[in-house]
């Protein structure tokens, strides 16, 4: 993103470098806000009605009335769109909490502030696809909330850095036992020809990518079985994925060194990497 590239902030579209908030912003002091990020195809925003629902809940969530109606929110996106020079898009779009004296209770009467900025989709190299990417494992330990999609993302952060700092693509995480997702993805199993689909439950990010492979899932004639995914059947796995806005469907080959199933991007993971494809780019 250059220096002039156009953002938006507060009901006004202006270069990135002009783009300016108070130092008071509880987005900035408290991490107090969500956001979305939303992948754009040949300008068409992917699934922007099943990510505008997910923001809207996830204001819902934390307290904060949506500052703009779904048709405002539409109309917003195809602006940006329409500025940013690229063909594939990321659509960034964060909401906080708005400006107030530094106190952890809901400010009065304060204005949610919003930002939105576009930069182009950086989507998996061919060799990525072609191989599939090394993963390492931690415990999930983040807050119980992982279901909003909130700007407060430490423990996400020092828990990717563990893959960074192992030259893998993500961190895999556990909770007790049991499979969550990555530090920004979504993570999906295959066991004999089944799609293993962790619960959609408040340890997760409700994925839009999730909710598409799932629903791609039948019609590429897998079935699914949504349930708790031990480590265990992890580590016996077939194959294991990624799903993200901007992995789309990944396979992972190696976890912590160990190849999963025979450590190559396995049939079913081609199959739904393909329809995806006809989906967002056809
Ligand atoms: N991350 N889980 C977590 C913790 C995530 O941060 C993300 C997305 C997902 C996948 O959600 P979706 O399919 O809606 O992109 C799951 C985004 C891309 C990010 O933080 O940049």
């Amino acid at each position: 993103m250059s220096q002039d590239s156009v953002v938006y902030l507060n009901g006004a579209f202006l270069p990135i470098s002009e783009a300016k908030i108070s130092v008071l912003d509880r987005g900035f002091i408290f991490g107090d806000g969500v956001y979305e990020f939303v992948p754009v195809y040949h300008r068409r925003p992917f699934r922007l009605a099943q990510h505008l629902k997910r923001l809207e809940n996830c204001l819902a969530a934390v307290g904060i009335a949506n500052p703009k109606s779904t048709a405002e929110w539409e109309a917003l996106f195809h602006e940006m769109i329409r500025r940013a020079p690229y063909e594939q898009q990321a659509v960034y779009l964060q909401v906080t909490r708005g400006v107030a004296p530094r106190d952890h209770p809901f400010p009065q009467g304060a204005t949610p502030t919003v930002f939105m900025m576009v930069n182009p989709l950086k989507l998996p190299t061919p060799e990525q696809i072609e191989h599939g990417v090394a993963c390492v494992s931690a415990e999930d330990f983040r807050w119980h909330r992982c279901d909003i999609k909130s700007i407060s993302l430490i423990g996400n952060i020092l828990l990717r850095q563990m893959s960074a700092e192992a030259d893998a693509a993500e961190t895999v995480l556990f909770r007790n036992g049991f499979l969550t997702e990555g530090s920004s993805s979504n993570v999906f199993a295959v066991k004999n020809g089944t799609i293993l689909a962790p619960l959609r439950d408040h340890l997760i990010l409700p994925g839009i990518t999730y909710d598409a492979a799932l629903e791609f899932a039948p019609k590429i004639g897998v079935p699914i079985e949504t349930r708790p995914v031990s480590r265990a059947e992890v580590l016996a796995a077939d194959e294991l994925w990624l799903t993200s806005s901007g992995k789309e469907v990944l396979a992972i080959t190696t976890l912590d060194g160990q190849p999963i199933g025979d450590g190559k991007p396995g049939a079913v993971f081609k199959k739904m990497w393909a329809y995806f494809q006809e989906q967002t780019k056809g």
